[in-house]
């Protein structure tokens, strides 16, 4: 096949660039951009929910129903988090090499235990987690679409958990604290963490 040469910017043998780059600045993606709010998203994931929704989930004692959700909520945190390291990397990334560092430059808010650590007061926080993620995705979503498929097909893989993350708690959250029934819609998972678009597993089909 011939060689494109009129739109070819990366020299031929070149390992210091990446096409896989140039196509996607070409349609308009701020490439720097997107790697920072990649690494914030990245942050978000690992530092502000997969490591505090650990300690969450523990504090959410006798209510083992709770636990599960918020357990599988956590590991497909962390899913995101293992889903979205690469594309940092073959964009021309890197993560910080300081965890400190790292973790204040999430795009969410770290989800402490509260004070009281009542479980109305954790579910909120589950909650309201889960929006600055879904906020957090859309954006890059819309910043992809159209112009760079590979980031788009990771984020709304993404986004997709994080819209059920939302439904199971605002269905938790109102039954706890208002008495009233908001279904999510929620099947279980096949197995805890089983992120069926992050992973790209079957959905739970018995
Ligand atoms: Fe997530
Ligand atoms: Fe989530």
């Amino acid at each position: 096949m011939p060689e494109k040469k009129d739109t070819q910017v990366v020299k031929h043998g070149d390992v210091t660039q990446r096409v896989g780059v140039e196509v996607i600045r070409k349609r308009g993606v701020d490439v720097e951009k997107l790697i920072k709010m990649l690494i914030a998203n990245a942050a978000a994931e690992f530092a502000s929910t997969y490591y505090y929704y650990t300690i969450l989930r523990m504090h959410l004692a006798g209510h083992e129903d709770y636990k599960e959700i918020c357990e599988d909520a956590r590991l497909e945190d962390r899913a995101h988090w293992e889903l979205i390291v690469p594309r940092i990397y073959e964009l021309g990334g890197e993560l910080p090499n300081d965890l400190p560092a790292f973790h204040d430059q999430a795009g969410c808010r770290a989800a402490k235990v509260p004070d009281p650590p009542t479980v109305v007061n954790i579910l909120t926080l589950l909650l309201e987690s889960e929006r600055c993620a879904i906020r957090s995705w859309i954006e890059i979503c819309d910043m992809t679409f159209g112009k760079d498929p590979r980031t788009y097909d990771m984020a709304s893989r993404i986004l997709n958990e994080e819209i059920e993350h939302e439904a199971w708690f605002i269905e938790l959250l109102a039954h706890e604290r208002d008495g009233k029934t908001i279904p999510s819609g929620h099947f279980r998972r096949g197995e805890p963490g089983h992120a069926p678009y992050s992973k790209n597993a079957s959905f739970y089909n018995p």
